[in-house]
């Protein structure tokens, strides 16, 4: 955790005071402390001991530059989901041969750019479907190259008590990886083309597991397979499997969480277990690496305080953070100048937005308001899913290292947005 409070007890982020921050840059704004991401890679690759392997870091997370470049130069490759993730990544340092591409429907657009980077494309396009095999095979003939690719499983595992139902995906409902009667299926046909090469076995059964089992469980399936699919005389050329990403953070709900270097020491022994020590091992850790190094801060606009709630209303709101609203996840918020006192009082914080779920929970705060507040572990899927909702614009963004501002974005222009929208269309009438 990269917070701490100063002598007189206000907040502090990798080294640099965050009221300072805030009158420099105003509100909302994201602040990430960019060594407190590094440090959580260094400490996810030592549980690798030295066994090849790949941290593909998952750029939807948080794809700001700083910090996919931060990555990239400790040797993380990336996992991205759509075209513009692929140019993130490739600008901000990633070898294409450390790039893997999932997602369920990619367009041919995306597919061409990918095949055509670097020598041979990326390191892997991650097949979701029988579909998208021959989809692959048909723009690899085009482009007039061997398409690395990997096939991405559904392991089908039931994940009703893992995590949040909206960021489950590997159950049979989900649209989510070849379903795992199919697989078989596929990794013929992208053996049998001269077009596609099979380099990985990959699996990502959800997000924000905060046991090991659910995880062990899916990452069983996909090595099971792997190796059944090997006796039988598959997979000869493979050179990874893949078990996802996924691993849960720590948000304050006082229960243990493993740390994501306990993922991958437990994923590693599986792979032993099932005969496949001789492939990398791959991840793809987005929250695990960015989530408890980033806070939003926000200015309270006003209180409003009736019979039956006080509500403390901030300039932050759904469209800057969306997972209280669209999870119901829930988010510590501390004021920014004091540390909470004994006396704290309950107070409800909203956003501006109009929408009921623009809310942020009950939080113990001073009874005089603070002026400002932060919204913690907010460093991955925040900023990434932001949205203009209400006019509003894109929050700021600060980047602190070594105690020091490193680097700022400021806030979506609001005459921008006014200029564009009010123009919108008005030539048709
Ligand atoms: N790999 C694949 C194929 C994924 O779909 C994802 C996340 C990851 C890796 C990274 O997962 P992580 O390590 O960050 O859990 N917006 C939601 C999370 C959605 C995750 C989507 N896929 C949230 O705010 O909780």
């Amino acid at each position: 955790m990269s917070l701490s409070r100063d002598a007189k007890g206000a907040l502090v982020l990798g080294g640099a005071p965050l009221c300072g921050v805030v009158r420099e840059v105003g509100t909302p704004s994201y602040v990430y402390d960019l060594d407190g991401v590094t440090d959580s890679a260094r400490a996810l690759v030592a549980a690798f001991d030295g066994a090849p392997h790949l941290v593909a870091y998952a750029v939807k997370a948080n794809s700001a530059g700083a910090i996919v470049a931060a990555l990239a130069s400790l040797g993380c490759g990336a996992d991205v989901v759509s075209g513009a993730e692929l140019q993130v990544a490739l600008a901000c340092g990633v070898p294409p041969d450390a790039v893997v591409y999932s997602g369920v429907a990619k367009t041919d657009d995306e597919l061409d750019q990918a095949l055509a980077c670097g020598d041979r494309g990326i390191g892997a396009v991650q097949v979701e479907s029988l579909e998208e095999v021959a989809r692959v095979e048909a723009r690899a003939r085009a482009a007039g190259r061997r398409a690395r690719v990997g096939v991405r499983i559904n392991p089908s595992v039931d994940l009703a008590e893992a995590t949040h139902a909206h960021i489950a995906t590997g159950h049979d409902e989900a649209k989510f990886g070849v379903p795992r009667q199919d697989v078989a299926r596929a990794v013929e046909r992208v053996e049998a083309s001269s077009h596609l090469e099979l380099v990985g076995m990959t699996a990502h059964a959800g997000s924000q597991f905060v046991e090991l089992a659910p995880y062990l469980d899916a990452v069983g399936v996909l090595f099971e397979l792997v190796r059944d699919l090997r006796a039988g005389g598959r997979c000869r050329a493979l050179s990874f499997v893949d078990s996802g990403g996924g691993f849960g953070v720590d948000y304050g709900d006082g229960r243990a969480v493993p740390s994501p270097a306990d993922f991958v020491r437990a994923a590693r022994r599986e792979q032993q277990a099932f005969g496949l020590g001789d492939l990398a091992l791959h991840v793809e850790p987005g929250r695990a690496l960015v989530a408890a190094h980033g806070v939003l801060v926000a200015r309270v606009i006003q209180v409003k305080v009736a019979t039956e709630a006080r509500w403390l209303m901030i300039d932050a709101g759904m469209n800057d953070l969306v997972r209280p609203a669209l999870y119901q996840a829930r988010h510590r918020v501390v004021p920014l100048d004091g540390a909470v006192p004994d006396d704290a009082i309950p107070w409800r914080v909203v956003g501006p937005v109009c929408e009921s779920s623009d809310d942020f929970g009950e939080h113990l705060l001073p009874a005089k308001a603070p002026e400002a507040v932060a919204i913690l572990d907010a460093g991955a899927y925040g900023y990434t899913m932001a949205s203009r909702y209400n006019g509003r614009q894109a929050p700021a963004e600060v980047f602190v290292r070594g105690g020091r501002v490193v680097g700022k974005v400021a806030r979506g222009s609001v005459d921008g947005w006014v200029r564009e929208r009010a123009a919108a269309g008005r030539g048709l009438l």
